[in-house]
């Protein structure tokens, strides 16, 4: 096997999103464009010959082509082993989990994470540093800039891999080494947790479950984890086979989207607990019976709980929340006495946070919480840590949940999402807001009086960097806030986010549905942004 020097043209629009690069299958056949991107990916990286990378994916559409591409490139450019989940899968916080505990220089994840797969769905690409996390906001703009110039790229010119079988080859002077995917994060996950515990209750049947992989990446995950260490029973897992096209399905755990479980999780026969993960195994979303728990609620009630859970037993160092993220974790923290940072959206802006040791728990909004046991967000972790609480307290869901809007208040909160809106609108209403929603403060919208309104600065408190532009605010005086922003992992047209947020601490008052609770706000929103007029919508595609 030789190295061949390939000549590339650079393709327009290899930009790194919030999470990665992300497009259309039919994009990613497209011959070079993969090969260019993960070239401009090397080219960006110092000091990575002799080193170790690992690889895996979601197990979508594509995946195990595009990793056997990946392997002889890597062989091509001088790293000296690749750690490669079997089959090619590697959850995301597995992967974190693998660069962490074998020291690895970086990773490879291939997953569009909640993104429909399948030869008409969507692929992507993400590379992880040897933090374990994704890469900073400066290595993600150094790879769109290579991408610009790139002339070659570097590949073996034959050779492939049995992904099937565990065990190390050779693939030129390279060593790869089929790894198993659950091994090292389900090691993890027991040392974090009291499985003993969580096993009395769930093997016994004292505490039901149902949790739903979607067809995704967490299908074995689950099994190994929830079936045969903690003893649920095999009916407790749906949809646990991984497909390539997800079933069809659109692999994101919300309301909308998980409705099958959401169906399992009513009535009096309900399991206590229900739980699901989205493609790529970050996401989570937490379910009691007849009971959802926003990822807001669910981030503030495992931060006031976490003293009860082995792994964290000692306190927290602070909580750290995405901007658009209910403020209801910042309750929780001042109580404990710890910090609560607000990042920009994407969990990149965790990473600095979590290595300097100034924050313990992470979340965002879009059902992503973790610890700084990774550096990714991580949905079963989320699942284990609830049932952790579970067993510690011996409440229903609902009760936790409840017990915590008594003593902290109620952040009453909801996210509407419209979809595929043309994208020239989509900027123009964002330009709108930045031009006026300065000027609204002091003045009254309905019954709120702005305080400030502005686009969101980031100032990383570690190494003092900023990211401008991370999403307008209209902040009132009673703390109720809206948030507007444009999604940057969308693949076609534009996705505009609005994100409502109201107090309540008033306990006679905190059994409303939030979109009654929320609907001053909303038609408030409208009325700001020009939402109808500017992108023909009258109503939200999604609503979580
Ligand atoms: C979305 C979420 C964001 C999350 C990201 C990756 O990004 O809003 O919180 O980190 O997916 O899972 P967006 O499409 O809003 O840019
Ligand atoms: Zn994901």
């Amino acid at each position: 096997m030789t190295v061949q020097v390939i000549a590339t043209k650079p393709f327009e629009g290899q930009i790194p999103g919030t999470s990665g690069l992300r497009k259309q299958v039919s994009v990613f056949k497209k011959p070079h464009y993969l090969e260019n991107f993960v070239q401009s990916i090397f080219d960006s990286l110092r000091g990575k010959d002799g080193k170790t990378l690992v690889l895996g994916g979601d197990g979508r559409y594509h995946n195990a082509e595009a990793i056997q591409v990946i392997l002889r490139m890597a062989a091509a450019n001088g790293f000296a082993k690749v750690m490669v989940g079997q089959n090619g899968i590697l959850s995301t916080p597995a992967a974190s989990c693998v660069i962490r505990k074998h020291k690895a220089f970086g990773g490879i994840i291939l997953s569009a994470s909640h993104n429909p797969g399948g030869p008409d769905g969507d692929f992507g690409i993400k590379y992880n540093t040897t933090n374990g996390g994704p890469a900073p906001e400066h290595m993600t703009k150094a790879f769109h800039v290579r991408s610009t110039e790139i002339d070659s790229y570097r590949i073996l010119d034959g050779g492939s891999v049995d992904l099937g079988t565990l065990g190390t080859s050779q693939l030129g002077g390279m060593a790869v080494d089929v790894v198993d995917p659950v091994a090292d994060y389900a090691e993890l996950m027991e040392s974090l947790f009291d499985f003993p515990r969580i096993r009395e209750l769930v093997s016994g049947g004292k505490l039901t479950l149902c949790f739903d992989a979607m067809h995704a990446v967490t299908g074995p995950y689950a099994r190994d984890i929830l079936v045969n260490r903690l003893g649920a029973p095999e009916s407790a897992l749906l949809n646990a086979t991984p497909l390539p096209d997800f079933g069809g399905g659109h692999p994101d755990p919300n309301l909308a989207h998980a409705q099958e479980l959401v169906a399992i999780m009513q009535g009096p026969d309900a399991p206590d607990f229900g739980a699901a993960s989205d493609g790529d195994g970050d996401r989570n979303m937490i379910l009691g019976r007849d009971f959802f728990v926003t990822p807001s609620d669910s981030l503030a009630v495992l931060a006031a709980n976490a003293s009860l859970i082995p792994g964290y037993k000692d306190g927290i160092a602070g909580v750290a929340r995405s901007m658009p993220t209910s403020m209801a974790a910042d309750r929780v923290a001042a109580e404990l006495g710890v910090p609560c940072f607000e990042t920009p959206t994407g969990w990149k802006f965790f990473g600095n946070l979590l290595d300097a040791g100034k924050a313990t728990l992470c979340g965002e909004e879009s059902f992503g919480t973790s610890s700084g046991h990774v550096r990714e967000k991580d949905g079963l972790w989320a699942v284990l840590m609830w049932l952790n609480v579970l067993a510690a307290r011996g409440e229903s869901v609902a009760d936790i949940v409840r017990a915590h809007w008594r003593r902290f208040g109620r952040n009453y909160y909801s996210r509407h999402d419209y979809e595929e809106i043309d994208s020239q609108a989509g900027a123009d209403l964002i330009q709108n807001l930045r031009d006026t929603v300065p000027g609204l403060a002091g003045k009254m919208l309905g019954a709120y009086r702005v305080r400030a309104g502005d686009d969101f600065t980031y100032r990383d408190p570690v190494d003092d960097t900023r990211s401008h532009n991370q999403g307008i605010r209209v902040l009132f005086e009673d703390g109720s806030r809206i948030v507007f922003r444009l999604s940057g992992t969308g693949t076609k047209g534009a996705t505009l986010r609005v994100y409502l947020e109201r107090f309540e601490s008033d306990p006679t008052k905190q059994d409303m549905d939030p979109q009654d609770a929320l609907a001053d706000l909303i038609a408030i929103a409208e009325e700001v942004a020009q939402i109808r007029e500017r992108t023909g919508r009258d109503a939200p595609t999604v609503i979580t």
